[in-house]
């Protein structure tokens, strides 16, 4: 654990735009997370979608849920937090039971390509850091990569677009608009429930949208 706060924290001061947190998720925020990955069929395989599993704070969970059968791509654009993923899936034993069907790719979502869409795609991604653009082609990709009936689970920090908006500059006020506008939309049109976690720093919502819902 101490591993991966110091990681973490190391690659929080290097790349803040992409880390986007001071220290990986809760137990809290993972489990809210994976609400509904936890509640899983039984009776089929299932497949799952990481996207910015950092040093694995959700990670772990989500692999406490997976069984022979199933799919588990993790998709991490930072080489040094893939290379922690990559130890901890050959060594800690709840990882290892879903290794042989587990693949951490690294590259940006906008790059990755599958052969077939995901039941659940969990996302630890810090939207709230990237130019509007980018929030509009990742909710995009987000997207792409669910089936029919998937759901989509991200989290977001509380109430960190309408500060930004208060206390930073012209430019800064005009991209948190509209990062808000775009996510406001998506969360109009396809939310089907929200989750506070204020044990968690800092605390934020896990938010699980369906494609179907609309
Ligand atoms: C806020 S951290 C979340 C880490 C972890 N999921 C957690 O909850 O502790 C964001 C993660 O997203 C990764 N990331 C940022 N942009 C990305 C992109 N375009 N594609 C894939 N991963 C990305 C970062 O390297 C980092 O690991």
């Amino acid at each position: 654990m101490l591993r991966e706060h110091l990681t973490f924290f190391r690659e929080f001061r290097q790349r803040f735009e992409t880390t986007g947190a001071i220290a990986p998720s809760s137990r809290f925020l993972a489990r809210a997370i994976t609400r509904y990955l936890r509640q899983r069929p039984t009776d089929k395989p299932i497949r799952v979608l990481e996207i910015g599993p950092g040093t694995g704070a959700v990670t772990n969970t989500i692999v406490r849920h997976l069984r022979e059968g199933d799919r588990f791509d993790l998709v991490e654009l930072n080489e040094s937090f893939a290379d922690l993923l990559r130890q901890r899936f050959a060594t800690e034993p709840a990882w290892q039971s879903a290794a042989a069907f587990s693949e951490v790719h690294v590259q940006p979502l906008q790059e990755f390509q599958s052969d077939a869409p995901y039941d659940f795609v969990i996302s630890g991604l810090p939207l709230n850091n990237f130019p509007v653009d980018l929030v509009r082609d990742i909710f995009e990709h987000y997207f792409r990569h669910l089936s029919a009936d998937g759901v989509l689970s991200y989290f977001e920090y509380q109430f960190v677009r309408t500060l930004r908006t208060r206390m930073g500059s012209a430019s800064e006020r005009v991209r948190m608009q509209a990062i808000e506008s775009i996510m406001s939309d998506h969360c109009r049109d396809h939310r089907i429930r929200r989750d506070w976690v204020f044990v968690n720093l800092p605390p934020a919502w896990a938010q699980h949208l369906r494609r179907s819902q609309k």
